[in-house]
């Protein structure tokens, strides 16, 4: 796709914005070949049952499925990589005072990118942990069949160190965002469906508290109403776009 038009006002309020928040979904990932979760046919709930695999009661009850499933997922990123969406996110981070990205994202790839101010509501999908204590593991003996490994600490199963439906946010990243999307002067939303709560709330903290803001999604959300610039693009297009409108080349990073 083409560079798409950027609202003037838009690009101004980014380049002048002293505070900005972002918030990304699992879109943002599309053009890095990760699936999204509520795309129709492609979207991984099209495919599979989120009650069979993404709660804790799924987890008690086919405990290997659910590692498995994860551990497929885990090793389907090593063979992706960081898109230019990925890349003006953290461009942006670079270029303004104070930046937070808050991803609903567990695939590591804004780190990849250069992303640093950032806080992974819905955790991360690299990462293991016990499913009893809570404690990150990096090393395990390989499982019995059909079973997730063990805990070298206490034998209880091992898990993905990422949020299931029925599951609370991390509270730190979750008290970060909230209060950044406060405080914020422009908020940018990239590649999600806006209907998970509580990171759907963000936007319209940010909103409710005097923010511009800007939806990047190629399809309609419940927020498009809401926000002042909807910019209907893959974020690969149009997160770019904003940052060489925002910046024309000859200008600086700060
Ligand atoms: P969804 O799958 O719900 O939404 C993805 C959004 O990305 C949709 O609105 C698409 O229109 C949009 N999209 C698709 N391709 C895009 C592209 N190239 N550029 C920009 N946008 C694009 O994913 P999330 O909103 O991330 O949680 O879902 C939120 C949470 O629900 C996930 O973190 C996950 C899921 O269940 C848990 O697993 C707890």
């Amino acid at each position: 796709m083409d560079a798409i038009p950027i609202p003037r006002t838009l690009a101004a309020a980014l380049a002048s914005a002293r505070r900005v928040v972002a918030l990304t979904g699992a879109g943002v990932s599309a053009e890095s070949g990760v699936p999204t979760f509520r795309d129709a046919q492609t979207g991984l709930w099209a495919r599979f049952d989120p009650r069979e695999l993404a709660t804790p009661a799924a987890f008690e009850r086919h405990p290997g499925l659910v590692w498995n499933w994860y551990a497929e997922r885990r090793e389907a990123l090593g063979r992706v990589s960081p898109n230019p969406g990925h890349y003006a996110l953290a461009d942006i981070e670079r270029r303004v005072p104070a930046f937070l990205l808050a991803t609903q994202n567990v695939d590591g790839l804004h780190g990849r990118a250069g992303s640093r101010a950032m806080v992974e509501l819905h955790g991360n999908l690299a990462r293991t942990r016990c499913s009893r204590e809570g404690r990150i593991v990096s090393r395990w003996d390989a499982p019995r069949d059909g079973e997730p490994p063990r805990c070298p600490h206490c034998s209880a199963f091992l898990r993905p160190d990422v949020v299931w439906f029925e599951e609370m946010l991390p509270a730190d990243a979750l008290a970060r965002a909230e209060e950044e999307a406060r405080r914020a002067d422009l908020m940018i939303v990239a590649g999600t469906s806006a209907e998970v709560y509580p990171a759907a709330a963000l936007p319209r903290y940010a909103k409710g508290a005097g923010a511009v803001l800007v939806e990047v999604n190629p399809h309609e959300t419940p927020l498009s109403r809401f926000a002042d610039h909807v910019l209907r693009a893959p974020s690969g297009v149009a997160l770019p776009g904003l940052v060489s409108s925002a910046w024309p080349v000859g200008g600086g990073a700060k």
